[in-house]
């Protein structure tokens, strides 16, 4: 027994090895290795020669054939005699909102030897309903054409135009014809149309070791699309970079790769890197002065490669475009699927948001707990270990809402099973968590051990569940528990049997207050080419895993979340962490940063990380505290803690090789600093829940890059050291060791209120404000306010009924206004009105709490409110009158943060224990 436990251990050891050592360049394809890319990138502007044509209006869209007219003449490397490209089919659709939807793919008339692929369960299906159907088009012929343009209006002054020759799709404003965001303007469109091989042909590919049969030959996609009136593009995560997407390609630019995105598990990953990491979304936004924002959306999941081009680096060709439009071009490289494409017309960065999440989605409603702070390691060891790590959070009083178990807590990396050695009493165990309040996680994978005594893997091959290598045999990949299968999640019924297997019966040992994880599922294969699977590899429904490489974590995530949902009779919100991620993933959960590490770089790439998922649709993410490699030295472990305190998620996690590093393991100090920074989150989880259901109804992300909030501002535009969680908090990171000071830039023409002392900075400035080792800079804007609970808890459970306060900063004029939402925290019911909405108004020396809840809530809180802080408040007001009680209540000075340490005192209204679910007015006098 034992020495097959060493062999195992030696086997695990290697792996690690192999693979956790560093990031290993070699092991990736670059651009150059990928030849859908090389010859994508090598392609010259003007390659493109379609036209559009036989332009009709089908079932509410408009149609047209993309043909090549003269090919010879027109495109002389093509000259092959067996090249005999079809007529493409474009159509393209109308939605509300200012929302363009464009395909473009092979015509079935021809009998293409395979239906591509498209991705099935992204677009919600409310879009549908969005959909403007087209009765007409008008005509006309753009300067210096040789054919038609189609126009058909889009909304509010906007119009799309399909032009026939060169062929181009394009917005713009109607009125002065300046262009928002156009497809193929420098005729870099490329469509790789599917045919049968030819003797001759070589359509294998090899990289390193391994090879790719590619049955179906080449297939790739590319384009340009240009933004106009743009001074930076934002988005398609996940690369750990700033959150403006520098140029990769260009005159004076510094080339790099192409910004990646195919899901790989990449250990030890670089930060400033356009390298792609776990998850892909491929919608990018623009933001300028001069138009504002705009969006694209490319719905594919195949592997996708985007430069990002340079000023100038078009100078050669002879394309005339508008000289008073600034613009950004952009290549997009796909290796497989079909065009299917949005243009966002913003014009407001959270219009553009909120258009994207109206095709993908709105996050879900997070249960409250999930809010809290989470702790997490590789590994905790057992009952006692977890027993342990619980109390001592009381014993120093640090709040936190969930314990994680990972991998080892299993019986062999077998999912589903536990450890019963180490976790004899699992349902004990988490009901004893579950008496203070507290929930459990534990990780559920997508790689399943092929062990015939391990019910699902019996089932899995039996029923035929798994992925298919491209012999058709199960595809048999290594992975944690060694020789594993991969469960083929694309596939609804699959998806149904995996959601059944989180049912109490089946998942033996679970509970109601387990939640999940699933990680490594890009999928991560340790023996695969690029630790991944071959794309050879086969789906339901014959898709090669090529086509939809990027989108198998969101099924897997997808499947994990229904399973939480059906356990508990659709009554219970799900809670599943997913590394991999896609448009959609929202809708079913939360993503962290991935295997990150513990230096300073990497706490501060955390942040344009996180605000890039925000914009583009995944608002609850976050970054493992500390860094998951290594061991952070104090100081950065503490800085963590203050900055992450303000981010969504906010997850405490590190691996099995690092030492221990619980808050109260460095010192008195220390564990009171980290203290204080879990308290300030708990303190502000009203604030937080309030904007989750904000992101819930809008897509308008909870932590924002400042340009979301001050779009005209150009000084906030590049900034990622700085975010906003909602309208109200500007939280500046620290990034840096020693830091006694930092340089803020706050902007607009408000006033900013130092949450530490209570001082009022002027806004439009750059403020160099003191730093200490106690907390990072954090500001409110004038004109909020905003709802805390201040009191000490062991978790977000027993702060149910704990009174509110509220800090209210005045603006210029005495005004301030802010929002709280609250509901159960876990279940459904706020979706038939089962919630509290109030926007609180203070205007005139008056606070006002208005009903924004429909009057037929049936939710109730006895929670008050029990103080009222003032900011920026002048009149020398003593007291205050409540109606309609007409009780009076004190104005003294009170503390600004109950914390330790903090000592600055404001204005603040004792007492008034008004009921936040009631209306009522308070009177300063
Ligand atoms: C393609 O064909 C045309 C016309 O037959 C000819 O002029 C041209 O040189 C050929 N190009 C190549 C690359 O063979
Ligand atoms: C909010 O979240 C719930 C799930 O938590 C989801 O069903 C709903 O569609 C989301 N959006 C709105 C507008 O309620």
């Amino acid at each position: 027994m034992k020495s097959i436990v060493v062999l195992h251990h030696l086997l695990f050891f290697f792996l690690l090895f192999s693979h956790v050592s560093s990031w290993k360049k070699e092991e990736f394809r670059n651009c150059n290795q990928t030849p859908f890319c090389k010859r994508a990138r090598s392609r010259k502007p003007q390659h493109c020669n379609l036209i559009a044509t036989d332009v009709t209006i089908n079932d509410g869209d408009l149609v047209a054939k993309l043909i090549t007219p003269n090919r010879f003449e027109q495109n002389p490397d093509q000259n092959s005699t067996d090249f005999q490209p079809n007529p493409l089919i474009l159509s393209l659709s109308v939605y509300q909102d200012g929302i363009l939807r464009f395909k473009i793919d092979e015509d079935p008339v021809y009998n293409p030897p395979k239906k591509r692929f498209q991705v099935p369960d992204v677009v919600v299906p409310e879009f549908e309903s969005k959909k403007l159907w087209l009765q007409r088009y008008t005509k006309g012929v753009i300067d210096g054409d040789s054919g038609e343009s189609f126009f058909v209006y889009l909304f509010d002054g906007y119009e799309a135009v399909v032009r026939s020759d060169p062929f181009e799709v394009f917005v713009r404003e109607q009125s002065s014809g300046k262009r928002v965001v156009s497809f193929n303007t420098h005729g870099l469109f490329d469509f790789e149309q599917l045919r049968v091989k030819k003797e001759g042909d070589e359509w294998e590919e090899r990289f390193r070791t391994h090879t790719d049969s590619r049955p179906f030959g080449p297939q790739s996609i590319s384009f340009d699309v240009s933004f106009y009136g743009a001074d930076f593009v934002y988005g398609i995560p996940e690369h750990a970079t700033s959150l403006v997407l520098k140029p990769t390609k260009g005159p004076g630019v510094e080339e790099s790769e192409p910004y990646r995105l195919f899901n790989l598990d990449v250990f030890e990953y670089l930060h400033k890197s356009p390298f792609g990491l776990y998850g892909s979304i491929p919608f990018m936004l623009s933001h300028g002065k001069s138009h504002g924002t705009s969006g694209f959306f490319w719905l594919n999941a195949a592997e996708m490669q985007i430069d990002v081009l340079g000023t100038g680096w078009d100078a050669e060709s002879s394309i005339v475009l508008p000289s008073d439009q600034k613009r950004i071009d952009t290549l997009w490289m796909s290796e497989a699927g079909i065009v299917d494409a949005f243009f966002f017309i913003g014009p407001k960065p959270k219009d553009v948001v909120k258009q994207y999440a109206s095709v993908t989605g709105t996050s879900a409603m997070p249960q409250l707990f999930a809010t809290g702070y989470h702790q997490c390691r590789w590994n905790y060891r057992d009952e006692e270990d977890v027993k342990n790590v619980d109390s001592k959070f009381d014993e120093h009083d640090i709040p936190y809402d969930v314990l994680w178990l990972d991998i080892e807590h299993t019986d062999g990396k077998r999912y589903f099973t536990w450890d019963r050695a180490l976790f004899p009493h699992p349902e004990e165990m988490q009901k004893d968590l579950f008496s203070r309040g507290r929930r459990m996680v534990t990780i559920v994978d997508p790689h399943i051990k092929r062990d015939d005594n391990y019910h699902i893997h019996k089932e899995a091959s039996k029923n035929g569940y798994y992925v298919k290598d491209a012999s058709g045999k199960d595809f048999d990949g290594w992975c944690w528990p060694g020789s594993s299968s991969y469960i083929d999640m694309v596939n609804p019924e699959i998806r149904s049997w995996w959601a059944d297997k989180f049912a109490y019966s089946e998942y033996v040992g679970s509970t109601p207050s387990l939640y999940i994880w699933n990680d490594m599922n890009e999928p991560s294969v340790f023996n695969g080419p690029e630790v991944t699977m071959p794309r050879d590899a086969l789906h339901y429904g014959n898709v090669e895993h090529r086509e939809l490489h990027n989108a198998y974590g969101y099924y897997f995530h997808m499947a994990t979340s229904e399973g939480l949902l059906k356990r508990e009779g659709g009554k219970d919100r799900p809670f599943v962490l997913s590394r991999a991620f896609f448009p959609g993933t929202q809708r079913y959960g939360t993503v962290w940063t991935g295997d990150n590490i513990a230096e300073w770089e990497h706490l501060r790439v955390s942040v344009p990380m996180i605000l890039t998922l925000g914009l583009t649709g995944i608002t609850f993410s976050g970054a493992d505290v500390g860094g998951f490699f290594g061991n952070p030295d104090t100081e950065l472990l503490v800085r963590w803690y203050q900055v992450a305190a303000y981010l969504p998620f906010f997850r405490g996690h590190a691996h099995h090789d690092t030492k221990r590093r619980e808050p109260w393991l460095f010192g008195e100090r220390n564990t009171e600093l980290m203290r204080d920074a879990i308290r300030v989150r708990y303190t502000y989880l009203p604030y937080f829940y309030t904007l989750f259901r904000e992101a819930n109804v809008t897509g308008v992300p909870v932590a924002r890059p400042l340009w979301m909030e001050f779009p005209s501002d150009e000084a906030t535009f590049n900034n990622d050291e700085a975010f906003m969680v909602g309208t109200g908090l500007l939280v500046q990171g620290v990034y840096t060791q020693r830091a006694r000071d930092a340089t803020v830039y706050l902007p607009s023409d408000h006033t900013w209120y130092d949450l530490r002392s209570g001082t009022a900075y002027k806004g439009g400035k750059t403020q160099k404000v003191e730093v200490t080792d106690a907390d990072i800079p954090v500001f409110q804007r004038s004109g909020t306010i905003i709802p805390r609970k201040d009191r000490f808890r062991r978790s977000t459970v027993q702060m149910e009924n704990d009174p509110y306060t509220l800090v209210i900063a005045v603006d210029g004029s005495g005004s301030a206004e802010g929002e709280l939402y609250t509901d159960d925290g876990k279940s459904y019911e706020f979706k038939e009105g089962a919630y509290i909405h109030r926007r609180f108004i203070f205007s005139n020396g008056k606070l006002t709490s208005v009903n924004l809840a429909p009057s037929t809530s049936k939710f109730e809180s006895d929670c008050t409110i029990e103080r009222i802080i003032l900011l920026g408040h002048t009149t020398k007001s003593k007291t205050a009158r409540i109606e309609p009680s007409n009780q009076v209540t004190d104005i003294e000075l009170g503390p600004l943060q109950i914390r330790s340490g903090v000592r600055s005192t404001v204005l603040t209204i004792r007492k008034p224990n008004v009921r936040v679910s009631d209306d009522w007015t308070i009177k300063l006098l």
